[in-house]
């Protein structure tokens, strides 16, 4: 079967790449995940994927003199491993204009928060500052408008009386690993597609 080549971009945890790599072993999954990125070098998924067989790369930003100089570093590995897609995965980095531009409809994010709603950090605290009722989570295309790029996939999840932030988190995060996979999918059969 033809799969899109997609790299997963990390920052820590990577309960998202798990779940995504976890997809993926499925023979009829559209999408082939051919490396883990990380800018940081303790992030705790680089483990896993490794121990998966999974290429990993550290690109640490700190070791960059600018923004710039890290995308480029970026940029050509993953050309060197071929990409097609590029899901970002709590990866904490802003990135450039230029840089999505080079990727131009091959990138997409999860982001905890029922978009356009919460947009940037700390979604769960103002959800629940905000008296929110519901809440979730949002799969939507990289443009370079943070947060902003249309929305392929949501969830939504209640807000509940005594929520916490973690607690909230934890809800969503669930519903992050049940989507991420489904909307990486999607978007990887559409790549394929464009090939032909
Ligand atoms: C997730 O909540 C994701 O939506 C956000 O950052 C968190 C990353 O968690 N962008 P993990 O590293 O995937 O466990």
């Amino acid at each position: 079967m033809r799969k899109a080549r997609s790299a997963v971009l990390i920052s820590g945890r990577g309960s998202n790449m798990m779940a995504l790599v976890e997809a993926a072993t499925a023979a009829d999954y559209p999408a082939e995940i051919v490396c883990v990125v990380s800018n940081r070098a303790d992030a705790k998924g680089l483990d896993f994927a490794a121990a998966r067989g999974i290429a990993t790369k550290v690109i640490d930003h700190k070791a960059f003199a600018s923004r710039e100089a890290f995308e480029a570093a970026l940029d050509a590995y993953l050309r060197s491993m071929n990409v097609e897609a590029i899901a970002l995965a709590g990866f904490m980095r802003v990135l450039t204009a230029q840089f999505i531009a080079g990727w131009d409809g091959r990138m997409i994010n999860i982001h905890p928060s029922l978009l356009p709603a919460y947009k940037g950090l700390h979604t769960h605290e103002r959800a629940i500052a905000d008296g929110a009722k519901v809440a979730g989570c949002s799969v939507h295309l990289v443009t370079p408008e943070l947060d902003g790029g249309p929305v392929l996939l949501q969830a939504e999840v209640p807000v509940l009386a005594g929520d916490t932030p973690d607690l909230l988190a934890a809800r969503v995060l669930k519903e992050e690993h049940r989507i991420y996979p489904q909307a990486l999918g999607g978007f990887a059969e559409r790549i394929i597609e464009e090939r032909k």
